[in-house]
């Protein structure tokens, strides 16, 4: 981005109150970058919504017993190996696995992957979370 602007709003008092309660509870130090934050994840859903380039990280919960499962997981990854960054695969008990993948690539591409492996019979919660990179 390039240099800063400095704009005026005009908003309700009592909105701007609840406004600056809830981003001092969430450590901001400025309102600017917080209404920055607000723009920007504006922005980027319509990025994201338009097709536009993405990443952030897949995560999904499974049992590893289910051997057929974790053979379409595998396939699944190696069709989309450009999309795919990296994988964090963590044991969390003796029958539930973590995976985290981190994936860079057009929107809709991570979105499919992400449907792909959220719909596989096994996978017992999966979550998305993405962020354009173009903004
Ligand atoms: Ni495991």
């Amino acid at each position: 981005m390039a240099g800063l602007t400095r704009f005026g709003v005009s908003i309700e008092q009592e909105l701007l109150k609840v406004f600056d309660k809830r981003i001092k509870e969430q450590s901001y130090e400025t309102r600017s970058k917080a209404i920055a934050d607000l723009i920007k994840e504006y922005v980027s859903a319509d990025v994201i919504e338009g097709g536009g380039t993405v990443a952030g990280a897949i995560s999904f919960l499974y049992d590893h017993h289910n051997k057929d499962m974790v053979s379409k997981l595998l396939e699944i990854q190696h069709e989309v190996h450009d999309s795919v960054l990296s994988m964090q695969h963590i044991h969390l008990d003796h029958n539930n696995c973590l995976e985290i993948l981190a994936v860079r690539g057009p929107a809709e591409g991570i979105r499919s992957l992400y449907h792909r492996i959220k719909a596989l019979k096994g996978i017992k919660l999966a979550s998305v979370s993405v962020t354009a990179i173009d903004i």
